[in-house]
């Protein structure tokens, strides 16, 4: 819920589209002596948390990065707990999405999960196609280097059809094939965990975008972390090249 304090503006200069690259649930669970789906557990509570606290604050859009084209390198069974854990939290949290007027996007390859999953993703997009707040872009099997490379095919294409020329394809062009086209331009990329790596996340996006790591594992960043990092960036001057 919004706290008194939460929804006071936490910064001057808000950012507009925040993605953050959630890890480090293995060892908030190893620290525990847990397995590590107890950490995967805790890490869906830090997401409601979260995205609670970021339309609170006014955030346009949350990406948020849930399942990477990497992570099917994880053991079978930790890859289905993390299906479940998917499925668990569409169906908790659906309800509200709805009703706090949420556009639910799914950026990657979900179709590549297995089949209940895709039909209950493909449900709660529909069910809040028609809402017109807040973006909650959650990546499900996604990869940034794939997502160029499709963007590249797709133009490709066209250029070989006669479509279009050539020069045509240009940064515009690309942008409006990536995944993201109808969110705003990404202005704050947070990952926790002390990692300082973008593990194919929106490096298209991320050309101009604040950087932000932090120590804290996912299930402890909670709406406190993200009202420091909402300052930090207020702090920051982006000059884009310029001076
Ligand atoms: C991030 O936590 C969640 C996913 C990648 C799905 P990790 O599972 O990567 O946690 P660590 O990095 O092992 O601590
Ligand atoms: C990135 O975390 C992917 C998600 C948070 C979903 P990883 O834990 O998979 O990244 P690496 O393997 O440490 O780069
Ligand atoms: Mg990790």
């Amino acid at each position: 819920m919004a706290t008194a304090a939460a929804s006071q503006p936490v910064a001057q200069h808000m950012p507009r589209h925040v993605a953050i690259i959630m890890d480090g649930n293995g060892r908030w669970a190893a620290q525990r002596h847990l397995p590590r789906a107890a950490g995967h557990r805790a890490g869906v509570e830090a997401v409601r948390a979260v995205t609670r606290a970021a339309r609170a604050m006014g955030v346009q859009a949350l990406t948020l990065y849930a399942f990477s084209s990497e992570n099917w390198r994880r053991p079978a069974e930790e890859v289905s707990g993390l299906m479940g854990l998917l499925k668990f939290f569409i169906r908790n949290d659906l309800a509200e999405l709805v009703r706090e007027n949420v556009r639910l996007r799914v950026i990657g390859d979900y179709r590549r999960f297995p089949a209940d999953v895709v039909a209950l993703v493909d449900d709660a997009l529909g069910r809040t196609a028609a809402n017109t707040g807040p973006i909650l872009a959650i990546a499900l099997n996604y990869g940034a280097q794939a997502e160029l490379v499709t963007a590249a095919q797709r133009l490709a294409a066209r250029a070989a059809a006669g479509a279009i020329p050539v020069e045509a394809i240009d940064g515009d062009a690309i942008e409006a094939e990536l995944e993201t086209r109808e969110l705003p331009p990404l202005d704050l990329l947070i990952r926790t965990s002390g990692e300082q790596r973008l593990s194919n996340f929106l490096l298209w996006q991320a050309a101009y975008a604040e950087l932000l790591f932090v120590d804290t594992l996912w299930p402890d960043f909670g709406p406190d972390d993200l009202a420091d990092a909402i300052r930090a960036f207020g702090q920051r001057q982006r000059r884009y090249g310029g001076l």
